[in-house]
């Protein structure tokens, strides 16, 4: 069995739901405390064993390479000041993982995105991360739980949780039976079902690990929900061709992409850091008071 070393990260889509701090700034660089969210979700991809990265951009998002890419004048000047612990940080994260951009040239949807990856993909099964999806579990990154399900039931695998029903018109939509432990087959998906229309509430969330043979099912999948090529679509005409399954990880996980999502890993991020937690906690009492 082929072992999961690559991942594509989707950062081309336009983030209007955080306008007007998107219109100039990537969302994926809008940072939690003080790391931007990709820079989290590419911890987590390296602390899950992934070796190779692909981060699917576009013209407006220049930042996020910048941010990977060696920093020469500011590198030498915390050098000369002595400030090596935030250097040590800067250079951390540039060895971490190989990473690589393609651009999307217009923002189509999540499956033409992912179809921007073909070449990179190549034959074997890889590993999906959104971009705008964080998830906090400090034993074993969601990614690495997934690639341990992979191992053991070797085929797709989607990250799900469940979603109260009034939110289930946001998300991809798994039916399935149950076959284990936090485990489902898929049967079927549906993209952003009406709340009356869902068949579950079980709801992908932002991790995939996907086997190269739905790149065949995107070239054939046509605009859907939204006008846009979504890879939900895909996956469902691949969940009929190959067992396909659904994993509900564990882990509190944020949609940061949302404002009050971002608002809830800002507040709780900072609460778990040595050396802001205790003094912001204070602060939250005083003003709850
Ligand atoms: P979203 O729908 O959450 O992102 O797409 P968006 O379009 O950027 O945000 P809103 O809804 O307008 O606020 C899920 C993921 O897919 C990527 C996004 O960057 C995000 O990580 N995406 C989406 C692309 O890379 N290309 C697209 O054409 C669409």
């Amino acid at each position: 069995m082929a072992k999961i070393t690559k991942a594509v990260i989707p950062a081309a889509g336009l983030g209007t739901r955080f306008l007007p701090a998107t219109k100039a700034v990537p969302k994926e660089m809008i940072p939690i405390v003080d790391i931007p969210t990709i820079q989290y979700i590419i911890e987590e991809a390296a602390a899950s064993g992934i070796t190779d990265l692909l981060i699917i951009t576009s013209r407006t998002k220049k930042a996020i390479e910048d941010h990977f890419d060696k920093s020469y004048e500011l590198e030498t000047e915390l050098e000369k000041s002595g400030k090596t612990e935030v250097l040590k940080q800067l250079k951390d994260i540039r060895s971490m993982v190989n990473v690589q951009y393609v651009r999307q040239a217009e923002p189509k949807g999540l499956g033409h995105a992912i179809y921007c990856a073909k070449s990179f993909v190549g034959n074997d099964p890889f590993a999906v991360l959104l971009g705008d999806d964080v998830v906090y579990n400090a034993e074993k990154p969601c990614l690495k739980q997934m690639i341990e399900m992979y191992e053991k039931y070797n085929a797709s695998i989607l990250g799900v949780q469940s979603v109260p029903e009034s939110e289930v018109s946001k998300y991809g939509i798994v039916s399935g039976e149950q076959v284990a432990d936090r485990m489902w087959k898929v049967n079927d998906m549906v993209e952003k079902p009406k709340r009356e229309e869902a068949p579950t509430n079980v709801a992908v969330l932002g991790r995939y690990i996907i086997t190269p043979e739905i790149f065949t099912h995107l070239e054939n999948t046509k605009p859907g929900a939204g006008g846009e090529i979504q890879l939900t679509d895909a996956l469902k005409t691949l969940a009929k061709e190959q067992e396909m399954y659904a994993y509900d990880f564990i882990g509190r996980r944020y949609d940061v992409g949302n404002k009050m999502g971002f608002l809830e890993a800002t507040v709780e991020y900072a609460l778990r850091r040595d050396d802001l937690g205790a003094e912001f906690m204070e602060y939250l009492k005083g003003i709850v008071k």
